[in-house]
């Protein structure tokens, strides 16, 4: 029998504090309707000072379970795709599955900067088919705020926290139709974080914060997700038409308007979080996802589209039957 991994549950979580356009404007040489025009964004959410990728990601993983239904303990993998980890060992995963209080499973975190949710759910698609796990959490969660320089009006007004969370279990119908995943180390210098420690230990005097040349990864960006919904079509012998949903990763809307005009899409069906989320990284898709199974939006039986793009660079995708 062939086996598909299916979502039961969603989860999502974006932290109390709201930091707007104005805010940042008092901060960097700025203004709401530069912002605003240049990305769709207009507030983004910031993590107290006692949350953690870790505490974010419990509280989306608690809903998706939640959800479905399941006891946690059910859980055969946990994977969290994060750029912001509590620690650099051990992972956010494993301390998120002591959180949940989860004593069996296996649990590692996917490090593809924004693409991580899709990385997440393209390995937890190979394990559900592959049949080495029947019950798969996958979570994006980021503190951004804690790597932007806020003096940099360049990146600063992009980022926001949160986390989202999908749960994944196998089934005999088609649930996951594909999973599409690309890397290519060769844009290193267009948009990286260093590690501050490692970075001042080998004598470079780099701040551990965001560095990004943001004109020239629009343009990449915009070329890799339209080549990314071609294949992704093709692999399923489907037509643009036969899309319900996309729901992008939310970093800027023009670059999402330039997928959903390659799709043919008009931008209702295109779930958008970005103007009150701003980029969360590897959060985004999930958190929109969630945002539009919780409200009504996606249905099932519905065909989605989820993509992501992200530093190294990363990009996919993954078609799903809701
Ligand atoms: N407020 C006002 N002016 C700003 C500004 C800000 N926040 N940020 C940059 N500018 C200025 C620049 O200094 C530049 O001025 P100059 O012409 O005098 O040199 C001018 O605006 C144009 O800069 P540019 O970088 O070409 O702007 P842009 O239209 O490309 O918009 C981004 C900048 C960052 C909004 C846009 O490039 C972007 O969204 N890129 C993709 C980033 C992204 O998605 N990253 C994550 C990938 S996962």
């Amino acid at each position: 029998m062939k086996r598909f991994a299916k979502v039961i549950g969603t989860g999502g979580y974006l932290p109390a504090t709201i930091r707007s356009n104005e805010d940042i404007s008092k901060r960097v040489d700025t203004s709401d309707s530069w912002i605003f025009e240049r990305t769709g964004i207009k507030t983004r959410r910031i993590a107290g000072p006692e949350e953690t990728a870790a505490s974010m990601a419990e509280i989306a993983a608690r809903q998706a379970i939640e959800m479905a239904g399941i006891e946690a303990g059910e859980i055969d993998l946990i994977i969290v795709a994060t750029g912001s980890p509590d620690r650099v060992y051990p992972s956010t995963g494993c301390i998120l599955q002591h959180r949940l209080e989860i004593q069996q499973c296996v649990a590692f975190d996917v490090q593809a900067a924004c693409s991580g949710s899709i990385f997440a759910m393209s390995i937890a698609d190979q394990y559900i088919k592959s049949g080495a796990a029947d019950k798969v959490l996958i979570v994006g969660s980021e503190i951004c705020s804690r790597l932007v320089d806020w003096t940099d009006r360049g990146t600063c007004i992009l980022f926001g926290d949160g986390a989202g969370a999908v749960l994944l279990e196998s089934t005999d119908e088609p649930g996951v139709l594909s999973t599409h995943i690309h890397s290519d180390g060769g844009f290193e210098d267009l948009l990286y974080c260093p590690n501050p420690q490692v970075a001042t230990a080998s004598g470079k005097d780099e701040k551990g914060v965001i560095h990004m040349r943001g004109n020239e990864v629009f343009k990449v960006a915009v070329n890799t997700l339209g080549r990314i919904v071609d294949e992704t079509l093709a692999a399923n012998n489907l037509d643009k038409s036969d899309v319900d949903w996309l729901v992008p990763h939310q970093a800027n809307t023009r670059i999402i308007a330039a997928t959903a005009r390659k799709l043919k899409m008009s931008m209702d069906q295109v779930v958008l979080t970005l103007e009150n989320q701003g980029n969360t990284s590897s959060a985004s898709v999930l958190l929109a996802f969630n945002e539009a199974v919780r409200d009504g939006r996606i249905k099932r039986g519905q065909i989605v589209l989820l993509e992501a793009f992200g530093a190294g660079f990363t990009w996919g995708s993954a078609l799903i039957k809701y």
